[in-house]
């Protein structure tokens, strides 16, 4: 069968192909040639923008108006993940009547290719559908959670497990992910901060990038490459007290500088889709706001993308105070929005709205063609079932090459918060007393968002250092505690299955019987913190402290005197104020996902010297928050770190965080020395290059990252204390030393000045390089001039 006979039967049916209304009675043969041909050749000798209008062209042309609609109906039929409170109802007859663009919450090629099937031989004109999900840190090899990712400052192993998990996911069916999720977030206290890059704009939007590519590789029509989702646009990350679905409010100025830009890059990286958030904008809600969608998103960014809400987001309009069903639909369509998760109000209600004139054909037709242009980009049109091939599922779906590659990735995500005496890493010898609720737990491994993994699949603690240390060193393991003994919280977090468990003994027991193991050991690993999901969508803490159940024990085991390692496993920064007095070392690992326990131990034995470093400030106290350093200075600004009169600061608590974006440390050490710039003023035209030697001065070969932060010291409008401009990770051998290069451009000196231009405004630079946002050890400055 040739494209073009593929194409005439696909949308040629309803001139004369009526017969075929059954894959089933097709010659297998056809199915076959179906089935495996690869998109790749149409993609590439076709997949220009002219061919696919005319095709669009031709195909809407046979489209009624509720055919149109249809289009833009984007639902969940219930029975595979369910990541919000509603389900679909007849979505099989919907499908079949034209009404549904896509589905998401499918998982498995099998009953993807089941409802695939129903849209492509029981509708009218056999559209095909997307098949999109939440594929967030891996789809079932599970990646560290992205926050944890981010901390690895290593955009090509971003891209890596983005690209890995294209792979893996489209073998399965899908073709559309719901990622990368690029909000800046500055406030704990939210649970959704571990499904992003963090605090920075420069590193978010780097991440953004980069996880685009990795996801759309080198183009869609391919049958691994998958349609990226950048959300939640915008500014869902800056939710009024750190609280799930809140207001957010703030100049304009704020979100040029500050908010928008990783959304901006994934669009200038050529992202797919885009996906609105649930809160509102100067008023507006998101998905209903013409100013983000229309003017900003398409006619200031050129997005050409598909945009679609979130789950119900359109709806939600009513609860926010926008009209009925009728005219919070008609809104989100005059505000350009395109595609409706779930909540069916354009389905049921464009209609009336285009009979009464509240919205015009025109814009459900651009909408419908956003959507058919994506399907046409995917390859679906010449092939629905690009993306079903059960042999490459069976080949690629938790394959070991990716678990190997899981492992390798978490590795890089943690960060080494404290490690006094050199306490790591640890020997494979010895006696290690291994405690902790998260110890032996497989259930909270994955962490949040991998609504495809199987926690079952998952490498504990306890087995991963097994695997490592072989049989010179003696484990010895105690729960020592509950991750929390509230029940309510437990009930709270349970959600999607048992996450926090109650035992069955008291707590007195359980700690006494840790002690006992820990009165025995050498050291003493501790595995604490969060369970999965205590961070996420609607995870909001107001307290971002270890539990109190946990606390308890680890006051107890750093009483024995034995020297205590905490591992921290959590979704966001917690306050480990009192923990960092407490414990010998500190090894943050957030959830680190499929192979947690593997690289955990492989981190804790030094298979790997650990390199990774904070994106997001760890507060001091929840009322610090939000505490992130990129800040402004003030007109009365704090000087050194104690408490003055009249100055901004708190008479109870430092203003720095306890531990600063970009730190971490390594087993080895690291000295930065002269720093040179090969010019000290520069011109609008210029590039200034800046170097400086690091040399590895312990006792570890070691990865560093070398950041790069300026400082504009004088502008029309206030600007940061620092920010970053960039970063390189290099690996030094012990006692090696290696000369970093950067380039800095003049892009890297603008900024939106208040009447939001982008412009670098002529003076003095402040230019530090070092190995945290509060090590600046080497400092320099330049002039640019007019
Ligand atoms: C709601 C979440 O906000 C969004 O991130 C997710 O992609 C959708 N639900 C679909 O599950």
């Amino acid at each position: 069968m040739t494209h073009l006979q593929k194409k005439i039967y696909y949308h040629g049916c309803s001139l004369f192909t009526d017969k075929i209304t059954d894959m089933k009675s097709l010659p297998r043969i056809v199915l076959i040639v179906l089935l495996f041909s690869s998109s790749t050749v149409f993609a590439q000798t076709m997949h220009t923008a002219a061919s696919m209008k005319t095709y669009i062209d031709a195909l809407m042309k046979k489209m009624t108006v509720q055919e149109k609609i249809g289009q833009l109906n984007l639902l969940t039929p219930g029975g595979g993940v369910l990541t919000g409170s509603v389900v679909s109802s007849d979505v099989e007859t919907k499908i079949t009547n034209g009404q549904v663009g896509g589905l998401f919450g499918v998982i498995g090629e099998e009953k993807i290719r089941a409802a695939q099937e129903l849209a492509v031989t029981k509708s009218r004109l056999h559209i095909p559908l997307l098949f999109g999900s939440d594929i967030i840190h891996g789809y079932k090899t599970t990646f560290p959670i992205p926050l944890g990712l981010s901390c690895s400052w290593d955009t090509a192993l971003i891209k890596q497990s983005a690209r890995i998990a294209a792979t893996e996911a489209t073998a399965d069916g899908l073709n559309w992910a719901f990622s990368p999720m690029v909000d800046i977030t500055r406030d704990p206290r939210w649970g959704r901060v571990s499904e992003g890059s963090g605090e920075d704009p420069f590193l978010g939007s780097q991440i953004a990038k980069v996880m685009v590519r990795g996801y759309q590789g080198d183009g869609l029509g391919k049958d691994n490459t998958l349609m990226a989702c950048v959300k939640h646009f915008a500014l869902y990350g800056a939710a009024e007290s750190g609280r799930e679905y809140n207001t957010t409010d703030m100049s304009r100025v704020r979100m040029y500088n500050e908010y928008l830009p990783p959304y901006k890059a994934s669009v200038d990286a050529g992202v797919g889709s885009i996906m609105t958030s649930f809160n509102e904008i100067d008023g507006i809600p998101a998905t209903g706001n013409k100013w983000l969608l229309t003017d900003l998103l398409r006619k200031e960014w050129g997005f050409s993308g598909m945009i679609v809400s979130d789950y119900t987001s359109l709806n939600e309009m009513i609860a926010h105070g926008m009209g009925d069903l009728q005219a919070v639909s008609a809104l989100a369509l005059n505000a350009g929005l395109d595609m409706d998760m779930v909540g069916e109000g354009y389905l049921t209600t464009l209609e009336k709205s285009l009979q009464e004139k509240k919205v015009t054909l025109k814009q459900i037709d651009d909408a419908c063609r956003k959507v058919l242009e994506a399907k046409y980009k995917l390859g679906l049109f010449d092939d629905p079932y690009l993306y079903c091939d059960s042999a490459r599922a069976k080949k690629e779906v938790l394959s070991n090459d990716k678990r190997v590659a899981a492992r390798f990735i978490a590795e890089h995500s943690f960060v080494l918060l404290k490690n006094n005496n050199q306490i790591l890493p640890l020997k494979k010898s010895g006696t290690i007393a291994l405690i902790g609720p998260l110890a032996n737990d497989k259930n909270n491994m994955l962490g949040t968002w991998a609504v495809s993994g199987d926690p079952q699949l998952s490498v504990p603690v306890l087995d991963g250092i097994k695997n490592v240390t072989g049989t010179n060193t003696t484990i010895l393991y105690a729960k020592g505690a509950n991750i929390t003994d509230d029940s309510i919280l437990a009930k709270n977090i349970n959600v999607f299955g048992l996450r926090a468990d109650i035992d069955k003994r008291s707590p007195d027991e359980m700690i006494d019987e840790a002690l006992k193991i820990a009165q025995r050991s050498d050291v003493i690993v501790a595995v604490v913190g969060e369970a999965s999901e205590m961070s996420g969508e609607c995870a909001s803490r107001t307290d971002i402290t270890i539990p109190p159940s946990q606390k308890k024990l680890i006051r107890a085991l750093a009483k024995t005197g034995k020297p205590l390692v905490l591992v921290v496993m959590s979704g966001r920064p917690l306050v480990l104020t009192e923990e960092n007095d407490l414990a010998t070392a500190i090894l943050q690992t957030w959830h680190a996902g499929t192979e947690a326990g593997n690289a955990i131990a492989d981190v804790l034995f030094n298979n790997y010297d650990p390199s990774g470093k904070l994106t997001m400030s760890f507060p001091r106290s929840v009322g610090q928050v939000p505490v992130y350093y990129n800040h402004k200075n003030t007109g009365r600004p704090l000087v050194g770190d104690n408490f003055q009169k009249f100055r901004s600061d708190y008479i109870d608590e430092k203003n720095t965080p306890l531990y600063a974006f970009g730190y971490g440390l390594s087993y080895t050490t690291f000295a930065y020395s002269n720093i040179s710039l090969n010019k000290t003023s520069i011109t609008t035209s210029d590039k200034i290059e800046a170097t400086v030697t690091i040399t590895n001065t312990g006792n570890f070969d070691g990865e560093e990252t070398a950041e790069l932060y300026l400082q504009d010291v004088i502008g029309s409008i206030t600007r940061p204390v620092k920010e970053l401009k960039g970063f390189q990770k290099v690996f030094l051998k012990q006692g090696e030393s290696k000369i970093v290069k950067f380039i800095i451009g003049i892009d890297d000196l603008k900024f939106y000045n208040s009447d939001l231009k982008f412009v670098a405004e002529p003076g003095d630079f402040n230019l530090f390089i070092g190995s945290s946002s509060s090590d600046n050890v080497q400092q320099t400055k330049f002039t640019l001039t007019k």
